[in-house]
């Protein structure tokens, strides 16, 4: 049997020697590791217009963490036709009794899609057309969610671990985050007798 020659052995003259790996990812704990991974973290006082209860926010720490992302952009943002990847962490809480949710936004370029995937927790992946019509489906370890380019889409943690999941999307998708700070997304979750409800409210 013919064997595949590994990048190792010599092919025409050349020694190929494997280029170490410039990030490595932890599927099972959602990590991210190595120096081009980039982290930002998103607080309270910077979600704060986007949560019902102002007085309930107005008695919690405004520095407490709701979410970060870790992500490689292994290309410039914008450049056509390439792919980032990420991973986010978003805390249990809740806003009064409105839970903890990523910020949300549309794409700015309506033509890129984006793929998230659950790795820890559970929650609400809450999508947006332009009619601001809403759906809600549920996250948890191992669910894989096709988020079309023309819908928003934010990820509520209705549990009591962080909810962690991974994403791919566009390097030329972008961001519109205008029109979920100007009217809100189309759905609330809240808890009811201990239970995530999906409020939709146009
Ligand atoms: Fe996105």
């Amino acid at each position: 049997m013919k064997e595949t020659p590994t990048s190792t052995e010599k092919q025409g003259g050349t020694i190929l020697a494997p280029d170490a790996a410039p990030i490595q990812v932890d599927w099972a704990a959602g990590r991210l590791l190595g120096p081009p991974a980039k982290e930002s973290v998103k607080t309270l006082a910077e979600l704060e217009p986007l949560f019902l209860d102002q007085a309930a926010l107005r008695a919690m720490d405004p520095q407490l963490e709701v979410y970060r992302v870790r992500s490689w952009l292994p290309i410039a943002a914008g450049t056509e036709g390439g792919l980032f990847w990420g991973v986010t962490i978003l805390q249990p809480g809740k806003v009064g009794d409105e839970y903890f949710m990523t910020h949300g936004h549309f794409h700015a370029n309506r033509s890129r899609a984006e793929y998230y995937c659950g790795v820890q927790g559970k929650g609400l992946l809450i999508r947006m057309d332009d009619q601001r019509s809403t759906s809600a489906e549920e996250m948890r370890a191992g669910t894989l969610h096709y988020i079309r380019g023309e819908h928003a889409h934010r990820v509520v943690n209705t549990g009591s671990e962080p909810l962690i999941f991974w994403a791919c999307w566009g390097s030329d998708a972008g961001y519109n985050y205008g029109a979920i700070r100007e009217r809100g997304f189309g759905a609330r979750v809240v808890e009811r007798d201990g239970q995530p409800v999906v409020i939709a409210h146009g």
